[in-house]
């Protein structure tokens, strides 16, 4: 699908069955979402541009490629985008953080903002929203609107796991933010709920059911 890249590293592929498991343990998934954070962010970031420096290595001078322009903003959507954050700071750890706090009204299943902040000059930066899940992509499209009203132009989004009716929403609503994602599963249910899926990603993180 074009502006879509499904991530099927077998590690990735692994650890994403290990999560979907009811069983795992909240310590368990929390610490299976940080590893996967870690190889999408690979993935993400593949084409980050360089540029050249000159250095010195204690036999010679040579250039040698560094990243170019200024470094990029995370931005996890609260709560269970934050499961992605650390292993994400870890590979890139001068990036900046954007917090956008939205929950789905679960029968409307519209998403409601409670927090939004981010970094003055995210206008001039790379944005890597996050989130588990994209289910209707309600909270997807919420969050990418709040970060071009900031200014941002160049956005894109991850997640663990879409639904294709949140694929076809938010391509169709920002057709500029390409996805990466681990999986499309089948469908989404009455509910809203990803099928087959994983269940509520922040309370599987957080242990709150
Ligand atoms: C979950 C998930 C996404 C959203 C996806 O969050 O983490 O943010 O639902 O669903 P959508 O694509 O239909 O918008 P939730 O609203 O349950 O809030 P929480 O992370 O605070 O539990
Ligand atoms: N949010 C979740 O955490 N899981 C789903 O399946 C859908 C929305």
């Amino acid at each position: 699908m074009d502006g879509v890249h499904v991530i099927d590293h077998p590690l990735v592929q692994h650890k994403l069955t290990l999560m979907r498991e009811g069983g795992r343990s909240t310590k368990g998934f929390r610490q299976l979402l940080n590893e996967i954070g870690i190889l999408l962010c690979y993935e993400v970031t593949r084409d980050l541009p360089l540029e050249m420096v000159d250095i010195e290595t204690p036999i010679a001078r040579m250039k040698s490629p560094v990243l170019a322009g200024k470094k990029l903003v995370f931005a996890p959507i609260l709560r269970a985008g934050v499961g992605f954050l650390d292993g994400m700071l870890e590979l890139v750890p001068s990036a900046r953080v954007a917090h956008i706090g939205l929950y789905r009204d679960p029968k409307t299943l519209v998403a409601i903002e409670y927090y939004f902040k981010a970094p003055h000059d995210i206008a001039e930066r790379r944005v890597i929203v996050m989130d588990p899940m994209l289910a209707t992509a309600n909270s997807a499209v919420a969050a990418i609107e709040r970060v071009k009203e900031r200014g941002a132009k160049d956005i894109r989004f991850v997640c663990l796991l879409a639904a294709p009716e949140g694929v076809a929403k938010l391509r169709g609503e920002h057709p500029d933010v390409e996805i990466w994602t681990a999986a499309i599963d089948e469908r989404l249910n009455d509910h809203g709920y990803i099928v087959p899926g994983l269940g509520d990603a922040g309370d599987r993180m957080y242990g709150t059911k």
